[in-house]
């Protein structure tokens, strides 16, 4: 099994979106019982809180349910649980640094690396913003979760399909 964690400040808006929109991408793919994912934030307040509602309704515009996320905060176990772990922007990137044990940094990546086309480097935070912040936050980790799904793959050659 191939772990992937998801990581944002909250864990309500950015890394759920990307946990869901990945893993009904791995659902299409037929690749469910190879990779497994999830997602945290690196600001522990939100801790069983359910997606932002604006999060949830963009999401649902695009067929992919977030009901049932549940805020967790990143612990230094994922760094063993996970094989990947993606920042959404600098900070994260950062504070999932600074949390990490030794020896495990070369897990941690930012997620919009894997779509250098966007031409962007971080997963803007879109919890001040408007609706329109969370349209195209949500194309940006769709672009970035189909690259990973590519990745994944070809990384994991005997992997069916
Ligand atoms: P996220 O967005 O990191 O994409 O989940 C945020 C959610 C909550 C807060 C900040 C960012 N907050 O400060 O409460």
């Amino acid at each position: 099994m191939i772990r992937v964690l998801f990581v944002c400040l909250g864990n309500i808006c950015r890394s759920p979106t990307a946990h869901g929109v990945f893993v009904s991408l791995i659902d299409e793919a037929g690749l469910r019982d190879r990779i497994d994912a999830d997602s945290a934030g690196t600001y522990g307040h939100h801790g069983g809180a359910g997606a932002d509602r604006r999060a949830v309704e963009t999401a649902r515009l695009h067929g992919v349910d977030l009901s049932a996320h549940r805020a967790q905060p990143v612990v230094r176990s994922h760094f063993s649980e996970y094989d990947h772990i993606f920042a959404m922007d600098r900070q994260n990137y950062a504070d999932l640094l600074e949390l990490c044990p030794a020896g495990a940094e070369h897990k941690i990546e930012m997620f919009l690396a894997l779509a250098p086309h966007l031409g962007i480097d971080e997963v803007p935070d879109p919890y001040y913003g408007g609706a329109s912040g969370f349209d195209k936050v949500y194309e940006m980790i769709h672009e970035a979760s189909l690259a990973l799904v590519d990745r994944l793959r070809a990384d994991n050659k005997g992997m069916s399909r």
